[in-house]
């Protein structure tokens, strides 16, 4: 009977490829985050059924309104993850302040960050949606972290990941060593290598962003998305399509198979806090996965894994995917 490469297995041999003499703990933690992500599956498969569909009735910090997903989902990733004594800390969109551990357990060496549900607006209409994480190292000798232990550019992840809940159950990983994709076997409860070393191609066709913010958006971005919608007749000479998941797990899996831009770029009406999208929790880990796979990631004018946090809740203009048209619309932006 053919067995195919679990995502245990996988990461066990790429930590002797490439990390002779590692102790293990860092494949520990990703397994505890692994099955955080099935658990999440598991709860998004039974819906109604779990009677974990609707709103959760709170706010977040970020001052939206939470779904009862988004809470659960939390709780998950938490309960999954402070027990194994790899982690010193965490972090979260959906909690104000640092996440420190129980003192029952030990305290390890990495940082984990992550948006527990991304595209919460998706959940009650049996939409796409997922789980963002982001691995640090905490700052030597340091056992109980704080948001500055956390205020890392995002080239210092050493892992970074997606699990999407669509059609199949999908979990994206680099440890920047490639971007490799593994498919949730139910029959066997493992994900099982399904997509590997994948790769985006750096000319797109197709493009992700909310057009109902085109009024607030800057004159580089605007350019970009007239032409792409002048097609054929236009400068670009070519026809684009356009696409937009309303949750960016749905929209990055799609660049990551076959190319494209996504944005969430500066809009006048976000201004004030930089953009819409979050910098630890989701334009960084997916900086990093987009990057690893060909592309490139950036804010128009800054590369946003060289970004120096100022926040744990620090929100950036994100325009990321295949790296010739990120870097038409970077050159936009230098011209103005
Ligand atoms: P979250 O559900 O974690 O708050 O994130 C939603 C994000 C992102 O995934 C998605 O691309 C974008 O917000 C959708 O924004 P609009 O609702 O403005 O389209
Ligand atoms: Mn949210
Ligand atoms: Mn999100
Ligand atoms: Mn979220």
């Amino acid at each position: 009977m053919y067995v195919g490469t679990t995502v245990n297995q996988f990461i066990i041999e790429e930590q002797r490829r490439y990390a002779a003499g590692a102790r293990g703990d860092f494949s520990l933690l990703i397994s505890d985050i692994v099955i955080a992500c099935k658990a999440i599956s598991n709860a998004v498969r039974r819906g109604g059924l779990a009677d974990v569909l609707g709103h959760a009735g709170t706010e977040n910090v970020q001052g939206e309104a939470q779904k009862k997903l988004d809470v659960l989902s939390n709780e998950v990733f938490l309960r999954c993850n402070q027990w194994g004594g790899r982690l010193a800390a965490m972090a979260s969109e959906e909690m104000v302040d640092v996440y420190r551990l129980p003192a029952q357990y030990p305290r390890g060496k990495y940082l984990l960050l992550f948006d527990p549900l991304d595209g919460s607006t998706n959940v009650d209409v049996n939409g796409v949606i997922g789980t963002i994480f982001s691995v640090l190292r905490c700052p030597e000798g340091v056992t109980e972290p704080h948001v500055e232990d956390f205020m890392q550019p995002g080239t210092q992840q050493i892992a970074a990941g997606m699990a999407i809940y669509g059609p199949q159950t999908i979990l994206v990983l680099t440890m920047g060593h490639g971007v490799n994709g593994f498919t949730l076997d139910d029959t066997i409860g493992e994900f099982v290598l399904t997509h590997p070393d994948m790769h985006m191609p750096a000319e797109a066709v197709e493009f992700a962003i909310n057009s109902a913010n085109a009024r607030f958006w800057a004159p580089p971005v605007k350019r970009y998305i007239d032409e792409c919608l002048a097609g054929k007749d236009g400068p670009r000479g070519r026809d684009f399509n356009m696409r937009w998941m309303g949750a960016m797990v749905g929209d990055v899996y799609r660049l990551l198979c076959r190319g494209g831009v996504f944005m969430y770029p500066w809009d006048s009406k976000n201004a004030e806090r930089g953009g819409k999208l979050r910098l630890m929790y989701e334009a960084n880990p997916i900086s990093f996965l987009i990057e690893q796979a060909g592309g490139a990631a950036t804010t128009g004018t800054q590369r946003i894994l060289d970004i120096k946090p100022s926040g744990l809740h620090q929100r950036v203009p994100v325009i990321l995917g295949s790296k010739n048209e990120v870097e038409r619309i970077i050159a936009y932006h230098r011209e103005g």
